[in-house]
């Protein structure tokens, strides 16, 4: 029998306020060990499937579990013990601007463990070593340049030592080479750490370097397909064919997202 998926996501329908649904009835086992690619046009739920996941935003209805666990009925305030195995690198890399970097990287370990200072420390600076920004934990996030930035953030969400690693478009608005050195940390990270990882990611050249499986969404959070990366290379759903003949998910190919273009004039 197959291990019991780290993720199991079951009938879930879920939306924001009174506004339509964004998921409907989707079903979905993420299993341990892998690295699952999340693919889909902009605005199709790939984040708000995330949200549901780390329990920032509840189902209106069906479940979401993590590591056994179902995080919709569960109360909020064990939530954070819940959800201190998931480590989650954010769209936005959501650093704290007035801390520096090694702080930052610290915050998780300060609010999830006892740990004394000098092991809080020693940890700080391995996970910086471990994304190779081993000189720069006293810097600010201002001060980093995007690729950085999002390796620190990736040493953030790696602070708590995650079976389990949620990364949102890591490499939206890096250049193809950093974004390609961003794979290769992901990856090390996952044999390292024998983490699971889920990306959400537009990047066929991602795609393929680090997805053992993929899992396409389509407009509204239809599941067009969830497997193994060769079986969605040959799936005859024209979303999915589409788009692995590089033509793009409901876009012209090469087009960025708002958000993309927006967090390149940041310099992110
Ligand atoms: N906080 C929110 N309040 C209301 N609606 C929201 C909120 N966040 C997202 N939405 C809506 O939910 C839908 C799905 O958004 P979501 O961010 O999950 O898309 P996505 O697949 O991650 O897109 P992208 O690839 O652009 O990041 C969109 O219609 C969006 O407008
Ligand atoms: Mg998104």
């Amino acid at each position: 029998m197959a291990a019991e998926p780290i993720i199991r996501v079951v009938d879930l329908t879920a939306g924001y306020g009174d506004g339509p649904a964004v998921l409907s009835n989707l079903s979905i086992d993420f299993p341990r060990g892998r690295v699952t690619a999340v693919v889909g046009g902009s605005g199709c739920g790939k984040s708000t499937l995330f949200k549901c996941i780390v329990g920032l935003l509840r189902p209106r209805s069906g479940q979401v579990l993590v590591a056994g666990r179902d995080l919709s009925t569960m109360d909020e305030r064990d939530l954070p013990e819940a959800l201190s195995r998931v480590g989650l690198l954010f769209q936005q890399g959501a650093m704290l601007n007035s801390a520096t970097v090694a702080d930052n990287v610290a915050l998780p370990l300060k609010e999830h463990t006892t740990l004394p200072a000098s092991i809080i420390e020693e940890s700080v600076r391995l996970k910086l070593q471990a994304v190779g920004l081993g000189h720069a934990g006293t810097k600010f996030p201002s001060e980093l340049s995007g690729g950085m930035r999002k390796r620190a953030a990736l040493a953030r969400a790696m602070a708590l030592d995650p079976e389990l690693l949620l990364c949102d478009e890591p490499s939206a608005g890096l250049d193809p080479r950093t974004a390609a050195d961003l794979d290769d940390l992901i990856l090390g990270l996952k044999e390292t750490f024998r983490m699971t990882v889920v990306v959400v990611t537009h990047e066929l050249a991602s795609i393929d370097a680090i997805a053992d499986d993929v899992v396409f969404l389509g407009p509204g959070g239809v599941l067009h397909y969830a497997g193994p990366l060769a079986g969605a290379k040959t799936c005859t759903v024209p979303e999915v064919g589409d788009f692995f003949a590089r033509r793009g998910v409901g876009a012209p190919a090469g087009t960025r997202s708002l958000l993309q273009v927006l967090e390149e004039g940041q310099g992110r």
